[in-house]
């Protein structure tokens, strides 16, 4: 479906941006709305350009994918928002959100372009990172190298978990990455370089951050200098966000 971005569709954008923040501080959900924002985006193949933020995650087919247990919740979220703002595509309202939840919890500004199309097709099942197969590095770099994305990205990409935590119920896997779930920060960095941490979680596809000799400079580089995190992580996420769009 075409999204013509006039001054009555960027007018709801800033409204949206509003309704969104004030969402997030009240239901504290800015770790799922993250997580959702990523889940959509990341589906993307840049060879046969399908899958990416295309709003395609709302269909039932898909949230069931077994990789996108809770995110229901983030869907009917945005469908608060998109009930008061309808001209905004859900492409564009999920990634929206995503950039908002981010910055509300204390991370870097992430420029925001409007205009992404709703498709009606959506992936088949197992196009998003597995965090067991991501004990090797190889999985991590063919599914992000399959976007179109880099080693840095997937390093600064990975600080997303920076917020949230794992439900035994959805993933298997229980707990927080960090101590502050809703603060963005670099911490998610210092903890990995530190090990195994009782009451802290690492996924096998965190831990080979560490240990592959091509991603482990930049967990250093993150854990040292949070300004440099922040600026590589506002162009990764930039980068994720607008996989297989260009602006009219
Ligand atoms: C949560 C895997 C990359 C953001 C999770 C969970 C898993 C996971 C297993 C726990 C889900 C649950 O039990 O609720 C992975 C793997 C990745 C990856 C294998 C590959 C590198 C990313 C990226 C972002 C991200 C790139 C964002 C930029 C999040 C957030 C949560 C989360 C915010 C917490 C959600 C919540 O609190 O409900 N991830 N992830 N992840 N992930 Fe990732």
């Amino acid at each position: 479906m075409a999204t013509v971005v006039d001054a009555e569709y960027l007018k709801q954008i800033e409204k949206a941006r509003r309704l969104l923040r004030s969402l997030i501080s009240t239901r504290q959900c800015a770790p799922i709305l993250l997580r959702l924002a990523w889940h959509e985006a990341g589906t993307y193949d840049a060879t046969t350009k399908t899958g990416g933020p295309n709003g395609s995650i709302r269909n039932e087919a898909e949230l069931n994918h077994s990789n996108n247990k809770g995110l229901k919740f983030a869907v009917d979220l945005c469908e608060e928002v998109k009930a008061s703002y309808p001209k905004i595509s859900y492409a564009d309202l999920y990634q929206l959100a995503g950039i908002v939840a981010v910055e509300i919890t204390g991370g870097p500004s992430i420029n925001f372009v409007p205009g992404r199309k709703d498709s009606t097709e959506f992936p088949e099942e197992g196009r998003l990172p597995d965090a067991v197969k991501g004990a090797r590095a190889s999985h991590l770099r063919e599914v992000f190298q399959r976007m179109g994305l880099s080693d840095k990205d997937i390093v600064a990409l990975s600080g997303g978990h920076t917020l949230g935590r794992a439900h035994r119920e959805r993933s298997g896997f229980n707990g927080p990455w960090t101590r502050d779930t809703l603060k963005f920060d670099n911490s998610y960095f210092v903890e990995l370089l530190k090990g195994d941490t009782p009451g802290l979680l690492k996924l096998p596809s965190d831990k080979i951050l560490v240990e592959d000799p091509g991603f482990r400079p930049y967990v250093e580089l993150y854990a040292k200098d949070e300004d440099t995190f922040f600026k590589d992580y506002a162009v990764s996420h930039k980068k994720l966000s607008e996989l297989g769009f260009t602006p009219d």
